[in-house]
């Protein structure tokens, strides 16, 4: 594997872990003043597991929590598919869907019109990411984290092709290096074997 040489194609850190930190507390602020009676933390898997971990134990009220699984949505796969579902009853609760990073908003956008059909007292979003400039639909985000403009970023549940979702940052990555080579920045981020 090819040494990443300095200054090309390397990561940029974009938040560095006590910033995801502030972020993380800031939002759990926000979303334990609004929901006093408790609320149903919905994480889209697999990226925004680390934030809903650390979002969980930051708020202050009763919280549950439950995953959904989507189909990526990719131009000419038409529409976003369901791959798993809630095992809780959402009806009359509030609800909170949890992304790592709103970017299209499809996906959003699809996980919003499909729990509402399911009852809910309330249905909002939490992103921790927010790439507005790539919208293609119009996506209300009721607790937002951070903007970000870069084309891509890996890292605290973010991945490319798998990897880098275990970094306790967010970086930004160069797109063209890791699709030649999606091992690129494991010497970078975990050092090198030996
Ligand atoms: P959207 O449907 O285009 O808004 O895409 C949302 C999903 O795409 C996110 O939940 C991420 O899983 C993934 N995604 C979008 N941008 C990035 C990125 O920069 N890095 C890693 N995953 C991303
Ligand atoms: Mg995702």
């Amino acid at each position: 594997m090819p040494p990443v040489e300095a200054g090309l194609g390397e990561p940029r850190v974009l938040l560095t872990e006590e910033e995801i930190a502030s972020t993380v507390a800031r939002l759990a602020a926000e979303m334990s003043a609004r929901y006093h009676d408790g609320v149903v933390l919905i994480g889209v898997l697999r990226g925004s597991v680390p934030f809903l971990a650390d979002l969980v134990r930051a708020m202050t009220v009763p919280v549950s929590v439950d995953f959904m699984a989507i189909t990526p949505y990719t131009p000419g796969s038409g529409r976003v598919r369901l791959l798993k579902d809630l095992d809780l009853d959402i009806a009359g609760r509030d609800a909170v869907i949890v992304e790592d990073i709103v970017d299209t908003g499809l996906s959003t956008a699809f996980l919003r019109t499909e729990l509402r059909r399911r009852n809910p007292r309330s249905v909002a979003v939490c992103t921790l990411l927010d790439r507005r400039v790539r919208r293609v639909v119009p996506v209300e985000i009721d607790f937002a984290g951070l903007d970000v403009a870069d084309s891509f970023v890996v890292g605290y549940g973010l991945d490319h092709e798998g990897r880098y979702r275990n970094l306790r940052l967010v970086a930004a990555a160069d797109v063209e290096l890791l699709a030649a080579d999606p091992d690129a920045y494991v010497p970078v981020f975990y050092g090198s074997p030996g």
